[in-house]
């Protein structure tokens, strides 16, 4: 079982989120358990205020260090780095991480029994958060979003559907777009021909080795066209 500590000031964006699909599935299964966390019942003044103004000046507020120590102690029982267990992952969603990718999920997947993920905003996390508290500092892409909540979203949602049994037989996470280094395929179904447009031909012969041959073309013209980076 792996279980997921969402560490946030929004809980409620989380409300519905994990309640469809492969997630959902993977809920009921056991495969994994999901909670967020309001970082404002681990503020310690009065006002239950969770940033301040930053040293050195400068736009926007920035989380206070003392409720995310407090929360993580909270959620995994130490508030020192070296004293997690080894299956123990402290994430910081932050535009400054390293980019998530098919890589990091798998690693997370295999190897995690509770991921704390702390939803940055994005002036920022006192950085002694960082220095003590974080394994993994990690963000989705080279764009820059309001706080991390989303991208929490992101990252629970592509690992949860790699852990063994959370895609049912039918499927596997083995040679999809990514594990293989390429994006996926073209797909289609029925009907054969819409307004015109027809369904390649060696789709429908049953020849197996043709439609292989075809699916790794058309795959590697995908990739060369929208992610010529992935073939460097
Ligand atoms: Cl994890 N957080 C924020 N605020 N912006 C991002 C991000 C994370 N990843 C990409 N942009």
């Amino acid at each position: 079982m792996l279980r997921f500590d969402i560490v946030t000031i929004f809980p409620d964006f989380f409300r519905e989120a994990f309640d469809y699909g492969i997630i959902r599935r993977a809920r009921t299964a056991e495969l994994v358990e999901i909670k967020a966390h309001d970082l404002r019942a681990w503020a310690t003044d009065k006002h239950h205020s969770v940033d301040d103004r930053p040293f050195g000046g400068g736009d926007g507020m920035v989380f206070k260090p003392e409720p995310v120590f407090a929360a993580v102690g909270a959620l995994t029982g130490t508030s020192e780095r070296v004293d997690y267990q080894a299956e123990t992952r402290v994430v910081l969603l932050s535009p400054q991480g390293r980019v998530f990718t098919q890589e990091l999920a798998q690693d997370f997947a295999s190897s995690a029994r509770q991921i704390v993920l702390i939803c940055g905003r994005y002036e920022g996390v006192d950085e002694r958060v960082v220095e003590a508290l974080v394994t993994d500092e990690v963000s989705i892409g080279d764009y820059v979003l309001s706080g991390g909540e989303p991208a929490a979203l992101v990252v629970i949602d592509a690992i949860v559907r790699l852990l063994p049994g959370a895609l049912g037989s039918e499927t596997s996470a083995e040679h999809e777009s990514f594990s293989e280094g390429l994006l996926d395929y073209p797909h289609y179904t029925r009907p054969p021909e819409l307004r015109g447009l027809k369904v390649p031909d060696v789709l429908l012969t049953g020849n197996h080795a043709e439609i292989a041959r075809w699916r790794r073309e058309k795959a590697l013209e995908k990739t060369r066209r929208n992610r010529p980076d992935l073939l460097k």
